[in-house]
């Protein structure tokens, strides 16, 4: 089932999100659900509270063109356990901040941790968009989005075109 994307600014997207305890059915139709919003949307990581979720879960695939094998992978409590100290640049965007893109900075390998659908631990390194990605979403855990990342005036700017485009979305 396709979840509407909460569009920010939003208190849920500001807030830290609650670890997740055992793997359920519920739990894993949560996880079928959001890589479902996220091939949808389209997009490459899609993170619980943007659809309202506030539990640590989050969804990815970063396959880069169309041709590429997909990889979806689904992850409870993730967390990052070692990042490089070379960083990378890409321009990130966000689903809940349609078409705003900026360059952020952040470690270019990094080791995560998590919990699959089954319920048993993964560890993995991740390099490239993918590394990038997994902060990304990581980050929306904590309350935290790409934007806080940017200059002030350059993130007022863009949450002034949210607010202009919500009111937009309200008068349908
Ligand atoms: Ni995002």
């Amino acid at each position: 089932m396709i979840r509407p994307i909460l569009i920010h600014p939003d208190p849920r997207l500001k807030k830290v999100c609650a670890p997740v305890d055992d793997i359920s059915d519920a739990l894993r139709t949560l996880a079928d659900d959001m890589f479902e919003t996220m091939y949808d949307a389209p997009g490459i990581g899609l993170a619980g509270p943007q659809i309202g979720v506030m539990h640590r879960v989050i969804v990815m695939d970063c396959k880069r063109e169309d041709t590429d094998p997909s990889r979806p992978i689904a992850m409870f409590n993730p967390r990052v356990v070692a990042s490089s100290d070379e960083t990378n640049v890409y321009e990130e965007g966000c689903l809940s901040i349609p078409e705003q893109y900026a360059e952020v900075t952040r470690p270019k390998v990094v080791d995560v941790e998590w919990m699959d659908v089954d319920g048993a631990l993964q560890t993995e390194t991740f390099d490239g968009l993918w590394a990038t990605c997994v902060q990304h979403e990581i980050d929306h855990l904590e309350g935290k989005l790409f934007i806080d990342y940017l200059k002030p005036l350059k993130r007022q700017m863009i949450t002034r075109k949210m607010q202009k485009l919500k009111r937009e979305m309200a008068r349908g």
